[in-house]
């Protein structure tokens, strides 16, 4: 299970490069393991939600098109999959259930109003009894604080489940957005789910990280 951010997925910086090259490696592990590819909405769901918060949108209207823009993220990575992939993007917990029993790749976005595409992949892997829900951000692990403005912000490798919770809601308090939602970490916590952060841009930390071997980024150990 994979929940892809979309500022990794569509940074709009040679997106189709790597999408491509993402493509390719989820392709070559998909012989050895069945994924599910939660992608996020990045700028584009930035863009509609904002726009949307200024014409006085209500929250569930923000939401159904920050919705929208996961699954038009989803389609590319799709695209790029070809025959390798499922030959939609599921829309609920339970089309992805049934899609994953295919053996095919399974890309997906969002499903309901009130959360984000990581409680999304944890959702769903509790729902198809996976054990690791894999976090490819734009960061390369979870730091004490911001890196790009603290220079002091430790680095973490390993944390407990009970350690990221104390650190996503003093993130949440501080009105930062999170490094893993935390609904998502609060499910990851009952269905004892271990999460890895990792910086989705390095191929290698990917396969690594979906075949469960060692990472360089941070492993949360939910036992
Ligand atoms: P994201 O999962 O991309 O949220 O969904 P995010 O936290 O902004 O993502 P990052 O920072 O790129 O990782 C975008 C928006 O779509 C709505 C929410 O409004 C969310 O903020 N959404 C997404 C839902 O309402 N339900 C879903 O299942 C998924």
């Amino acid at each position: 299970m994979v929940s892809i951010g979309g500022s990794v997925l569509v940074p709009n910086n040679d997106d189709s490069v790597y999408i491509k090259q993402l493509a390719h490696t989820l392709k070559e592990i998909s012989a050895e393991v069945q994924t599910v590819i939660v992608c996020g909405g990045g700028k584009i769901a930035r863009y509609y939600t904002g726009t949307g918060r200024e014409l006085g949108g209500t929250t569930y209207q923000l939401d159904m098109m920050g919705i929208g823009a996961t699954r038009l993220n989803a389609e590319l990575l799709r695209i790029a999959l070809g025959d390798s992939a499922h030959h939609t993007v599921p829309c609920t917990v339970d089309e992805t259930v049934k899609a994953s029993l295919t053996g095919k790749i399974v890309v997906m976005g969002g499903t309901e109003p009130g959360h984000t595409t990581d409680a999304v992949a944890t959702m769903v892997a509790g729902n198809i009894g996976c054990k690791r829900v894999v976090n490819a951000t734009s960061v390369d692990a979870v730091y004490s604080n911001d890196p790009k403005k603290d220079p002091d912000a430790k680095r973490f490798s390993e944390l407990t489940i009970k350690e990221l919770s104390g650190i996503v809601y003093s993130e949440h308090d501080a009105g930062r957005s999170s490094v893993f939602d935390p609904l998502g970490v609060k499910l990851a916590m009952r269905d004892r789910i271990d999460l890895l952060i990792i910086d989705g841009r390095d191929m290698d930390e990917m396969k690594n990280a979906i075949l469960g071997k060692k990472i360089n980024g941070t492993a949360i150990n939910s036992q």
